[in-house]
């Protein structure tokens, strides 16, 4: 591979961009083409990006599965998928153009011939539509497909880029199940791709008011000097879902919300808030310190998991007034199963930033809102003078979704003539601040991936140093000698009350989204 062409190439004509690398020409190759993320994120992003302008002049998608279909078949799927999922109405005029960049290509994943006859097509595709050589592999399939399909890649010579062009590579989670598998994993697509082409996924961090973390942290002057132990009580990170497991029972059993959500997503999310400021913005500059934290987090003895991490599974309820099945009787999920979809952690980092500082991390399915949003706590002012009677901390909120904002909440003197404190907001909401619509977090991801830019993909040794951490956890829990007992929570309720039990120890209560 061309290793000069794989740089981020920038184009200071890019207005208000002048930083940002710029996509280019490419084919992107989707294995699993056929499942629920092509169909709910993939075909949609890149509609949405066709539609706002921001692909590259020659993209070409080249759906990559096993099922029987014509490139016909599969546009009128994808064009149907994306009218129904996608974040703008789709405009028949763009689907149109749109829809002829759309190909399909039928093989098994063990079928070395299926990869032979693709280099062959994707040559013809780079001579017909302008895509210059350049090579986006998507692995939407299964993870126990990744290996047959990395082994052909390579065996076909697919990837290794022509001089100038660039061969690259996109795994999607989950990257393991513990940190043994996710090593076998980084092993075996080591084996054909170079670490500087493998782009780990995690789309929580394609997410607007996630990027927007560097920024309030780093591009403004007045929160660093409070951002540390001196300042800060304590943290909470918190991911609610009023969805259940909705048919992926298959996937979800095996691993469940620590697997799912918190060795990804969570992680990722207390790094961005935790880490030191980045000698630069460089993909690797910025993967360093975050790599840091998760190597800081105090592991836990088997004793601590037990009074450090409550986990739950949701029993029958209701969510906005409709009742709704417990997991147990979910399709394909076990009668009996301990599978976990509620994961609440205490967490400490054990550096001088952070030095006593609790981080508070709470996760779940069927809870009685959908909501991500990280609040930091901070210290009471002294208790002299207004504060006498008011229990109130100082809260700045970043709310990942919906609603994209921050919000600071302070004490303000109620008008009238008495003098009464009341807390107040100062709110930032990014759809009234900028007037648009974020784009989906796949949007941002994919045209990163076009481009080189790998700052939102989560690094080797970030993802085995995140299961190193959560392994602990598992290993306790499987265990189950001094493993808390899996508690049920009915749906439609913030998870189980032992949650509310880890903070109100401390003297605490989660912050009400
Ligand atoms: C996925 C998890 O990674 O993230 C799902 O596998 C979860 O279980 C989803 O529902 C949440 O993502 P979002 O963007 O819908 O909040």
């Amino acid at each position: 591979m061309n290793r000069a062409a794989d740089q981020q190439q920038t184009n200071p004509l890019r207005e208000g961009l002048s930083t940002r690398a710029v996509p280019q020409p490419c084919s992107v190759i989707i294995f699993g083409a056929t499942g629920d993320l092509t169909h709910r994120k993939l075909i949609p992003a890149f509609y949405n990006l066709a539609a706002d302008g921001e692909l590259p002049p020659a993209v070409v998608i080249v759906g990559f599965a096993r099922r029987e279909k014509s490139d016909d078949e599969f546009r009128r799927e994808m064009e149907e998928a994306t009218r129904r999922f996608s974040r703008q109405t789709v405009r028949d005029e763009i689907w149109k153009t749109f829809g002829q960049s759309i190909f399909y290509h039928q093989s098994e994943f063990e079928d070395q011939g299926g990869y032979k006859s693709l280099a062959d097509r994707l040559d013809k595709i780079d001579k017909e539509h302008g895509t210059r050589g350049n090579r986006l592999f998507y692995f939407a399939a299964a993870p126990d497909q990744f290996e047959p399909i990395l082994k052909n890649l390579k065996a076909a010579g697919l990837n290794e880029a022509c001089e100038g062009s660039w061969a690259r590579v996109i795994v999607e989670k989950p990257f393991g199940k513990d940190l043994a598998s996710a090593r076998e994993l980084n092993r075996i697509v080591r084996n054909s791709f170079a670490e500087e082409q493998t782009y780990r996924i995690d789309h929580f961090l394609g997410k607007e008011t996630a990027q927007n973390i560097l920024v309030l942290r780093f591009a403004n002057a007045i929160f660093e000097p409070l951002w540390n132990t001196r300042y800060i009580d304590h943290v909470q990170i918190t991911a609610a879902e009023t969805l259940g497991v909705e048919g992926r029972a298959g996937y979800y059993e095996g691993a469940g919300a620590l697997r799912d959500m918190v060795q990804n997503h969570l992680l990722q999310l207390l790094c961005l808030v935790a880490m030191e400021a980045p000698t630069d913005l460089s993909a690797d500059s910025i993967r360093d310190e975050k790599v840091k934290v998760v190597r800081s987090l105090r592991r836990l003895s088997e004793k601590e998991v037990a009074t450090n991490a409550v986990r739950g599974q949701y029993a029958q309820g209701a969510i906005n007034g409709k009742p709704v099945t417990g997991y147990r009787a979910e399709k394909n999920v076990d009668q009996k199963s301990m599978t976990e979809t509620f994961v609440a952690l205490r967490l400490n980092i054990d550096n001088w930033r952070w030095w006593d500082v609790p981080i508070y991390m709470r996760v779940g399915k069927r809870l009685p809102k959908s909501g991500t949003e990280i609040s930091v706590h901070f210290k009471k002012a002294p208790l002299v003078l207004f504060n006498k009677e008011s229990t109130e901390h100082n809260v700045l909120v970043i709310r990942i979704q919906p609603d994209e904002g921050i919000s600071l909440r302070m004490q303000a003197k109620m008008p009238g003539t008495s003098f009464r404190i009341e807390p107040v907001k100062m709110d930032f909401h990014y759809g009234t601040s900028f007037g648009k619509a974020s784009p989906e977090a796949y949007e941002r991801l994919l045209l990163d991936a076009m481009s080189g830019d790998a700052t939102l993909f989560a690094r080797r040794d970030e993802v085995e140093e995140a299961w190193a951490f959560i392994d602990i956890i598992e290993k306790a829990w499987a265990a189950k000698k001094d493993a808390p007992a899996l508690s049920f929570y009915p749906a439609g309720s913030w998870g189980p009350e032992e949650a509310d039990d880890l903070l109100a120890r401390d003297g605490r209560a989660w912050r009400r989204l």
